[in-house]
């Protein structure tokens, strides 16, 4: 029996036992290039929560969490274009190996602005992890260092990922139904 929530959800495009070896694979990855290192896994908040909580635990590096929560889409699903900043990070960034970790890298409005943001505030580096890559939907020159998994232009839910924010508690990737979210 599906839950209500699942019969809004037209197919799943990356079951939970692929995200699971991916999300595995990628912490692996960082691992081997931080070795000796102590970076700052940097969550873009909110969509990004699933994927951070697994991507830390796939890393077992000395390092350090930290957040901040921004806005694009206002409950649609196309970008608005402008990037807010509705909570900042609380550390000092000063001299620190950043990893930006994103559920998604769209237009690449967001990791754009927050590049630039980033850097500064003064960090030594910046590594752009983003668990999905839209390259069909990119209006700036942006590009991730790791992506778990190129998707097609389809409106995508669940592990994070929201529509009107709703959905974000799906375990798996999935592609909605059209008609939710018709008229929107
Ligand atoms: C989504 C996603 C990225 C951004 C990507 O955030 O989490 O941050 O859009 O789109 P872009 O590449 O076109 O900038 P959203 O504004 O929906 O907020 P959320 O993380 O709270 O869901």
């Amino acid at each position: 029996m599906k839950s209500e929530m699942e019969q809004d959800i037209l197919k799943v495009l990356v079951t939970e036992e692929q995200l699971k070896a991916r999300v595995g694979e990628m912490g692996q990855a960082l691992y081997e290039k931080f070795q000796g290192r102590r970076p700052l896994f940097l969550s873009v908040l909110k969509g990004s929560f699933v994927f951070m909580a697994d991507l830390v635990r796939a890393c077992q590096l000395k390092s350090d969490v930290e957040f901040i929560v921004v806005s694009s889409y206002e409950n649609a699903t196309e970008s608005s274009g402008r990037v807010h900043i509705v909570h900042d990070v609380q550390q000092d960034l000063t001299g620190r190996d950043v990893i930006i970790v994103e559920d998604i890298l769209d237009s690449g409005r967001t990791l754009a602005f927050l590049k630039e943001y980033f850097m500064a505030k003064g960090a030594a580096s910046i590594t752009i992890v983003t668990l999905l890559d839209k390259p069909s939907r990119r209006t700036k020159a942006i590009t991730a260092d790791l992506a778990g998994f190129v998707v097609p232009d389809e409106f995508v839910v669940g592990y994070g990922l929201d529509y009107a924010q709703q959905y974000r508690n799906v375990p798996y990737i999935g592609v909605l139904k059209p008609e939710v979210y018709a008229g929107a």
